[in-house]
Parts: C-alpha cells; sequence; structure tokens
C-alpha cells in the first residue's frame, strides 16, 4: 500500500464547519443555545466530540457567538474558532475562510444537532467522496403538511411523498461550497440552498432521527432520553 492509498476509515481529509452563533430564542435561556447544557455538557462540547468520533473528520472550526469566543475556545481546545456573523450563512462563510487550501472535502453541520451519530457524518463525506459534489441527509415527512395562507386559512394540502426534512451535515467539494458563498445574493437556510441556485444537483443520503436540531426546550427532553438510551 502506498502512502496515498490509506483505507478510507484513516483519512482525515473532511474539514467541518460548525455554526454555532445563533442565539436560540426559540429554547429560551440567558446564554446562546451552543452553550445551553445537555447533561452536564454544553450543545457544543456533545457535537464536537460526535465529529472527533468520525474518522474522517481532520478539521473542525467552530463559529462562535462574539460575545462568547473565549468560553468557546475554552471549551473546545482541539477546534479552530472564530467569531460568527450576523446570519448563519454570515457564520458559515466566516469558518470556511478558515479551512486550510488542503481540505478538498467541507461539511457544515449546525451546533444544534448536537447528538447526530458519527456514522451519519461519515455517510455524507463518503458521498462527498464518491463523486457528489454537493450532498444532504434527508429523512422522510410524516406529517400532512398544508399551505397556509397569511391568516391562517389552507391555501391547498402539499404532496408529502415528493417532500424530505433535511439535516445537517451537509457534505461540499470545497470549491463548489466556496463558489456558491462567494456568489450568494440571497439568504438561505441551508447551504445546499446556494448550490440548489446555481443550477447544480444536489445528492441525498437517509437522514438519522437522532440527529434532530434541538429548536425548543421539548427538543432539549427528547435529546436528554436520548443521551440516557446511549448510556
Ligand atoms: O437559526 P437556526 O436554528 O436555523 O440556526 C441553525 C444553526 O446556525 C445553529 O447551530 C445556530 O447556532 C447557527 N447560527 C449561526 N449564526 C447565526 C445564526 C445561527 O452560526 N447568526
Amino acid at each position: 500500500m502506498t502512502a496515498t492509498s490509506k483505507p478510507l476509515l484513516e483519512r482525515r481529509d473532511v474539514a467541518v464547519l460548525v455554526p454555532a452563533a445563533g442565539q436560540g430564542l426559540r429554547l429560551g435561556g440567558d446564554v446562546p443555545k451552543a452553550l445551553r447544557d445537555l447533561h452536564g455538557q454544553s450543545l457544543l462540547v456533545h457535537c464536537l466530540r460526535a465529529l472527533a468520533a468520525a474518522p474522517s473528520v481532520g478539521l473542525i472550526v467552530v463559529a462562535a457567538p462574539a460575545a462568547h469566543l473565549g468560553a468557546v475556545r475554552a471549551q473546545l481546545p482541539e477546534a479552530t474558532v472564530v467569531e460568527g456573523g450576523s446570519t448563519r450563512q454570515e457564520s458559515v462563510s466566516n469558518a470556511l475562510a478558515a479551512v486550510p487550501a488542503s481540505f478538498e472535502i467541507v461539511l457544515v453541520h449546525d451546533a444544534a444537532r448536537a447528538l447526530t451519530p458519527p456514522s451519519l457524518i461519515e455517510a455524507v463525506a463518503a458521498a462527498v467522496r464518491t463523486g457528489h459534489d454537493a450532498v444532504i441527509p434527508v429523512l422522510p415527512v410524516v406529517d400532512t403538511i398544508k399551505q397556509l395562507s397569511p391568516d391562517g386559512h389552507v391555501l391547498t394540502t402539499v404532496d408529502r411523498s415528493q417532500l424530505g426534512a433535511v439535516q445537517t451535515p451537509q457534505g461540499f467539494r470545497r470549491d463548489l461550497l466556496t463558489k456558491a458563498h462567494a456568489t450568494a445574493t440571497d439568504a438561505h437556510t441551508d447551504d445546499a440552498g446556494l448550490v440548489e441556485r446555481m443550477g447544480l444537483p444536489v445528492f441525498t443520503v437517509p437522514g438519522h432521527p437522532e440527529a434532530l436540531k434541538i429548536t425548543t426546550p421539548f427538543d432539549l427532553l427528547i435529546a436528554e432520553s436520548i443521551l440516557r438510551s446511549r448510556n
């Protein structure tokens, strides 16, 4: 075996950007969401542990709230920590700027998805490695979805068999993600949206229920029971 043909699991060729600079207003509390406690550790520490347990991950760049840079650096000595922006998109751009050119695969992973299994991180990275330039994890939609008017009346029922609930990590060839952010003209709630706007394909892999986005106090309860079941 040559030095350039290491087994896949030994490659640490993936950089992960972690936007963690949101306030988390829907969760309440007096610290930013990423710093909220879950079972004795911050959401961000849980998130970083999952990333560090994924064999592909060689670099983690966290975009942290400006007022908490010191605290985040102290909690995460193994990560590069940069200042987040006023939107998620800006936070991702700031983190992307800190990735050395040697990383050709970049994942973007919300700190709020703190309990994401390492297997999902690996599945997204593997799909990029095998030639898909943009990859997202998707779960089927279980509820019936209706489009509503501003005054709360139903306009139409959407065919849920054609819908997917999108998670992170989302994976990209680094040059595509860089171009997508550099040419962005409008706001998107995820990075794949920037690639779609360029008219380029986005591949999907199956998501995982434990990669839920911890958004409300109810989600924290679910997260606690996931952790209990793991222990
Ligand atoms: O607001 P939303 O729930 O979509 O945020 C998703 C992720 O983006 C969270 O992990 C949050 O911390 C992050 N974010 C950020 N910078 C912002 C807003 C949100 O890094 N200005």
